[in-house]
């Protein structure tokens, strides 16, 4: 039976209010794709469900009629992951936003899938406490999407992934089923962890209506220093210094040519006069005096062995913010030209020869084009961004950038590195899963979507390969 459109929307209708269906082309356009901007958006309507009954109802309409659902959060994500460009109705989980008061004794918080990043850490620090998952986008990304793509950002390095702070989980199964998953518990060996398998699925397995997340104590006075680099080979030489005197809340890394667009498109402020290929930002909690002393004395080290040309260190909050923007406005500065993102990782170890390797294949495929380095380097993760030439149209530049990221890859899977270290598969990274994961894997989590997705409708084209 093949159901029409106007089926569907009447379909729709009859399980939520009117005000909850849109079809207006402005909706359409802006709830069919995220931040990717590599496939246009073309789907059959948006709804909006207030709760997750209202999406078991919605799920139960989409296996009658048999169409395909495509959750939706913030948009903020940057592998295609909640796009919609074949008629999917895309499920949003705006109105899914409510923050419930923080628990002090447990220490955790209970949000609707909606809730917006920063209103999360917000509430956290209104009750004293600190949610620590953080990225240059948390103003606009919701936490249902951060757990489906389980985000990483800055403060990996201290405090671990999204999955490392997921509580509990409330889930909308592909079978309209909700499943309750750990329910807030800090202990429970009861077998297999499904909330592990709804973090990172991005949207395959089912929708996630609500969260709850742990908590922790807020950094004391945390202090931030930018270091210029002679060169890319003192990357970890200066993490080894630094990381060997304080523990480390963020290590990040940049290049001149992200410096140079942030100046200019940003207004930001150039750390200082001295121009490095590349720069450091290490962020640290400033426990008392002694944390000064250890931080200078590894800095001279660093600068006696030629690997920082020049220095500087926050002296107050706004200070520290000021040099953040060098690092986190890099992303939206350089999205006007389209950039192809690879998003790739290896053990901290091996970073080393995964920049070597990349850095080979940037030399010999892109002499002439804008190649912006960054990333969370102390986590092993690297971000290359390839700039669109003016004159290149998308499609072009696209199949030109997988051709030579294959190259990438191939270095990548030598290394047992990943070709997503955060950004998630979705459909521009699904032809190249196969790089990081087996085909024993790739067959395993197939059948894991059937369970929980019987008819294949939700989030179809994403993860999994369907050339
Ligand atoms: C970042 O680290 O800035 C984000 O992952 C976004 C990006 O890679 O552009
Ligand atoms: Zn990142």
């Amino acid at each position: 039976m093949v159901i029409s459109s106007i089926d569907i929307i009447h379909e729709l209708g009859k399980a939520l209010t009117p005000e909850q269906v849109a079809i207006d082309p402005m909706s359409l356009e802006n709830y069919g794709q995220d931040w990717t901007r590599f496939t246009p958006p073309a789907p059959k309507a948006i709804v909006f469900p207030r709760n997750t009954a209202e999406v078991v109802a919605i799920v139960e309409c989409a296996r009658r009629c048999r169409f395909a659902l495509v959750p939706s959060g913030g948009r903020t994500g940057l592998s295609g992951g909640a796009c919609a460009a074949n008629g999917e109705v895309v499920v949003s989980m705006d109105k899914i936003n409510a923050i419930a008061p923080v628990n002090l004794t447990d220490r955790t918080v209970t949000v609707g899938a909606g809730a917006i990043t920063q209103n999360v850490q917000q509430a956290a620090s209104d009750a004293g406490l600190f949610y620590p998952v953080d990225f240059a986008s948390s103003g606009s990304s919701q936490i249902g999407g951060n757990i489906a793509t389980n985000a990483g950002g800055i403060n990996v390095i201290r405090y671990g992934m999204t999955r490392d702070w997921v509580a509990g989980l409330t889930v909308v199964t592909g079978k309209g089923e909700i499943l309750e998953l750990n329910k807030g518990l800090m202990k429970n060996n009861t077998g297999l962890d499904f909330r592990h398998l709804f973090i990172g699925s991005e949207g395959i397995l089912g929708f996630i209506t609500e969260a709850t997340l742990k908590l922790t104590s807020p950094p004391k006075d945390p202090t931030v220093l930018v270091l210029g680099l002679s060169d890319m080979n003192a990357i970890m030489s200066v993490l080894g210094s630094i990381q060997s005197t304080t523990p480390l809340l963020a290590y990040e890394f940049f290049s001149e040519l992200a410096v140079a667009k942030v100046v200019e498109h940003a207004g930001v402020a150039r750390p200082f006069e001295t121009r490095a290929p590349f720069y450091a930002l290490v962020e640290f909690e400033h426990e008392n005096e002694m944390t000064d002393a250890r931080i200078f004395e590894a800095v001279e080290k660093c600068m006696d062995e030629a690997w920082v040309v020049d220095a500087v260190m926050s002296q107050s909050v706004a200070q520290a913010r000021a040099l953040w923007r060098l690092r986190e406005d890099i992303s939206e500065t350089i999205s006007q030209w389209t950039p192809y993102k690879n998003d790739i990782s290896s053990t901290v170890s091996k970073v080393p020869q995964l920049l070597s390797a990349v850095n080979a294949v940037v030399h010999e495929n892109y002499p002439d084009w804008d190649v912006v380095w960054y990333g969370h380097i102390g986590d092993g993760n690297l971000h290359l961004n390839i700039l669109k030439p003016g004159n290149l149209r998308i499609e072009d530049f696209k199949a030109r950038c997988n051709e030579v990221s294959t190259d990438i890859f191939d270095a990548i899977k030598k290394l047992g590195g990943s070709v997503s270290a955060e950004h998630g598969v979705g459909t521009l990274k699904a032809p190249y899963l196969n790089y990081t994961k087996s085909d024993s894997e790739i067959d395993a989590m197939r059948a894991i979507k059937d369970i929980f997705d019987p008819d294949g409708i939700l989030n179809p084209g994403k993860v999994f390969s369907t050339g």
